[in-house]
């Protein structure tokens, strides 16, 4: 099926959307992004995905082209163009095409950010558990990872490594403390506490991450948010991810060590069923 997209105003199929060569976005990756999921054909903590896009324009100056209303009309309309019950909605907004190329940024009141969006169909979503391996590897990227960029060579380089190794995913280390994963936030579970990393901008101030440390606190699971090593995430007793994508996502093997049993944890199971419990209730 062709898809419907969405391009500066207009829905359009995937085959006839068009962005300029000269998009700073294509050029130097001058550009950010938000992935929402959609469960049961609504989406999932919309609010937080439409804040934290408020919040990286901001912090790169690109002047915010679209409300929070609209964008959330555009998102609901490609749900109901493509027919989406579970699956995910790309977001990108570029710093827009100048007609040239240069490293000075255009003046705002002359080029208008790209918007972008478009549908991805995910059947099975919300039921697809896959217990994770995963690697360690070093984390090179750039100082502002707090900014939802479209940089995303090196957690692509990452996730090849993974593959390359016969594993799912990478776990990068900065400084000897794992930040996060290539596109998730990581976590470990050492006798019943939940412990990930705190907030900062050496990690993207995941959505997912907010709400599940949340429903954690309100279940009376002890959460405590400090930086942990690989040696200690390999003797935890569980571990797991987070991310729009994959909600939550436990994690049985780090670097060859088997945690556990090797199953998908107590811990992550029962916060994977509140996560979407709670989603489901918030969807609009
Ligand atoms: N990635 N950390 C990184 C580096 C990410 O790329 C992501 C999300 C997260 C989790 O954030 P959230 O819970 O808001 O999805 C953490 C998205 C899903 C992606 O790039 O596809």
């Amino acid at each position: 099926m062709t898809r419907t997209v969405y391009v500066n105003g207009e829905y359009l199929p995937e085959t006839d959307a068009k962005i300029s060569i000269f998009d700073r976005g294509f050029l130097f990756a001058d550009a950010v992004y938000e992935v929402t999921s959609v469960l049961g054909g609504k989406l999932i903590a919309f609010d937080g995905h439409a804040q934290r896009l408020k919040r990286s324009l901001n912090e790169l100056g690109i002047e915010n082209p679209i409300t929070t209303d609209d964008l959330l009309e555009v998102h609901r309309e490609l749900v109901r163009l493509n027919d989406i019950d579970e699956g995910l909605i790309y977001l990108q907004i570029s710093r827009g095409a100048p007609g040239d190329r240069d490293f000075v940024f255009p003046n705002p009141d002359e080029v208008k950010p790209t918007v972008v969006l478009f549908t991805q169909a995910k059947p099975g979503l919300a039921k697809s558990v896959k217990p994770m391996t995963v690697i360690s590897i070093d984390d090179i990227r750039w100082g502002r990872r707090d900014i939802k960029t479209v940089q995303l060579l090196y957690p692509s380089m990452g996730k090849m490594m993974a593959q390359a190794a016969g594993a799912d995913d990478a776990w990068m280390i900065e400084d000897g403390y794992v930040t996060e994963g290539t596109s998730n936030n990581v976590y470990i579970v050492k006798d019943g506490k939940i412990i990930t990393r705190g907030l900062s901008n050496d990690i993207l101030h995941g959505i997912t991450r907010a709400a599940v440390l949340r429903y954690a606190e309100e279940a009376q699971m002890e959460v405590e948010e400090r930086s942990f090593t690989i040696e200690e995430a390999q003797n935890a007793d569980e571990a797991f991810y987070t991310s729009a994508s994959g909600f939550v996502m436990p994690v049985v093997q780090i670097d060859g060590v088997v945690l556990g049993e090797g199953e998908p944890g107590r811990v992550a199971t029962r916060l994977r069923e509140i996560y979407i419990d709670e989603s489901l209730k918030s969807a609009v």
